[in-house]
């Protein structure tokens, strides 16, 4: 492994124990009867994950000198929608998977309706995180980011998206079709991870719109990576069951391009993603790294 290599994985890794010292704070086990509820959040927030989307948080807070207190809560909070997002993906309703984060998935551990209930509770704890003034001293920002996540995350977002993955299993889809559903499904919670950094230090929109661009691609370049993974990668590495999509018919850019033109697809919007950050010089060096993590992952 290269210097840099080390330096990038030190720093993801660091960055994942705070986000999770936070979210475990946020969470407090109570000794109520709703206690269950708790348990299932934790068990869903806590256990693991590449946490990349609060990096992206974090990362892009710091270029803008943003306190880390703060910019940790709003990387906790995206993490909260991400996870939630995936209690209800595992569903039997839904992709019907039995574990996820190489353990069983939330409904298979408590159940069911548990799950439904925590997936709901994160999504709403996550704005509660947001709208605290703890957050962010001022008002507006703090309601900037709210209405940031809330469209990333919703019907012509994350939700969106997820609709038309459904969708996708009974109709044929063409690559621009796709190319939709992935950046709704999985772009716009990235993209909306590193547009927060910006939100939190009032960056000039022109930084933002940087931010944005990288994360558009660094967006959907994740979600190929994540299908190239269902195709070609090892359960026991990837932490989740793999030859789900093809089982279930799923469109997706491998089953459409086959594995090489996806691969090739994914570098070159890994590529593209790290050209859009040359106005911030070497400090977008970790975001840059990043970008090539995301394609070159095992899990
Ligand atoms: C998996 O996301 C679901 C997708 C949107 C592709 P991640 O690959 O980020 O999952 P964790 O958080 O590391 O488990
Ligand atoms: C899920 O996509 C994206 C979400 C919004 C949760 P996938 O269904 O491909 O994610 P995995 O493979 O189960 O992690
Ligand atoms: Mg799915
Ligand atoms: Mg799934
Ligand atoms: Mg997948």
């Amino acid at each position: 492994m290269k210097d840099s290599d080390s330096e990038f994985q030190a720093a993801l890794s660091d960055n994942a124990s705070r986000v999770t010292a936070v979210l475990d704070a946020l969470m407090p086990l109570t000794d109520t009867p709703e206690a269950r509820v708790v348990e299932a959040m934790r068990y869903a927030a806590l256990g693991g994950g590449k946490r990349v989307r609060p990096f992206l948080v974090t990362q892009s807070a710091s270029l803008f000198g943003v306190d880390s207190r703060s910019a940790l809560r709003a990387a906790a909070a995206v993490e909260m929608v991400h996870c939630y997002s995936l209690v209800h993906d595992d569903l039997p309703a839904m992709d019907d998977d039995d574990v996820r984060r190489g353990q069983p998935t939330c409904h298979v551990k408590f159940d069911e309706a548990t799950a439904i209930l925590a997936g709901d509770a994160l999504l709403t704890g996550a704005f509660e995180v947001l709208a605290d003034p703890a957050t962010h001293s001022d008002p507006r920002v703090r309601a900037d980011l709210v209405l940031a996540l809330a469209k990333a995350a919703g019907a012509h977002g994350m939700v969106g998206g997820q609709m038309m993955d459904l969708w996708a299993e009974k109709n044929h889809l063409d690559v621009a079709q796709i190319t939709r559903l992935q950046r709704m499904k999985t772009g716009d919670l990235i993209a909306v991870s590193a547009e927060s950094g910006a939100i939190l230090g009032k960056a000039s929109d022109e930084a933002r719109a940087a931010l944005h661009a990288y994360a558009h691609d660094v967006g959907l370049a994740f979600q190929i990576a994540d299908d190239l993974l269902d195709v070609v990668g090892d359960a026991k590495t990837v932490g989740k069951a793999t030859g789900k999509d093809a089982g279930a018919n799923k469109a997706t850019f491998v089953s459409l391009l086959g594995v090489e033109k996806a691969r090739q697809q994914a570098a070159m919007l890994s590529e593209q993603a790290a050209g859009h950050l040359e106005i911030f010089g070497e400090k977008g060096d970790l975001l840059r790294q990043l970008a090539r993590f995301i394609v070159e992952r095992r899990n």
